[in-house]
């Protein structure tokens, strides 16, 4: 191994061992009805797991306020209802779930939604849903086909360094 190699080796070492250090838990949750978010959801999942072990990938329905607690990071992702390219927001299923939240205020927290046409609205409605548990939203994804794209893994990349 050449001395630059190794310089680099060690430097990605640090790195990975200063995310799993403050970042401990990721918790990702979904609200889906025909499994698109679903497989978005399970796609940010698989990444985020080979840089930090301790990622959870539930839907709103199997979440609760314990897994909640215990994360350091929150990704909450839903489908996007509205008139195809107007009014959108997250569907009801969802809106409970954001009303039954504790307060994330001391968490990293993300969005994502899939959409088929715009999420115009979309992420603004989550947020105003979100409003009483945080007002501070680190990264907003979105996905036509529920497939993590190049641009997602590098926004994911800076929210977990
Ligand atoms: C009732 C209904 C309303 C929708 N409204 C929109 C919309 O306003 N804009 C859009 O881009 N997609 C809209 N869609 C498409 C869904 O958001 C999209 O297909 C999504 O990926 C479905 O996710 P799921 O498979 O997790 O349920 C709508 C779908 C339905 C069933």
């Amino acid at each position: 191994m050449s001395y630059l190699e190794k310089n680099y080796y060690q430097i990605t070492e640090f790195s990975n061992f200063r995310k799993t250090f403050w970042m401990k838990n990721i918790l990702i949750t979904y609200q889906s009805r025909t499994g698109i978010t679903k497989k978005y959801a399970e796609e940010i999942a698989a990444y985020l797991k080979t840089k930090i072990p301790g990622t959870t990938v539930l839907s709103v329905k199997e979440c609760n306020n314990e897994l909640i607690s215990k994360a350091d990071l929150i990704l909450l992702g839903c489908w996007t209802n509205g008139l195809m390219i107007f009014l959108q927001h997250p569907d009801k299923v969802w809106k409970n779930f954001a009303k039954g939240l504790p307060s994330v205020k001391d968490k990293k927290v993300g969005l994502f939604a899939t959409y088929k046409l715009a999420t115009g609205s979309m992420f603004k409605k989550m947020k105003v849903h979100l409003s009483a548990k945080t007002s501070d939203i680190a990264v907003e994804l979105k996905s036509k086909r529920g497939n993590l794209s190049d641009n997602d893994k590098s926004l994911l990349d800076q929210i977990i360094d």
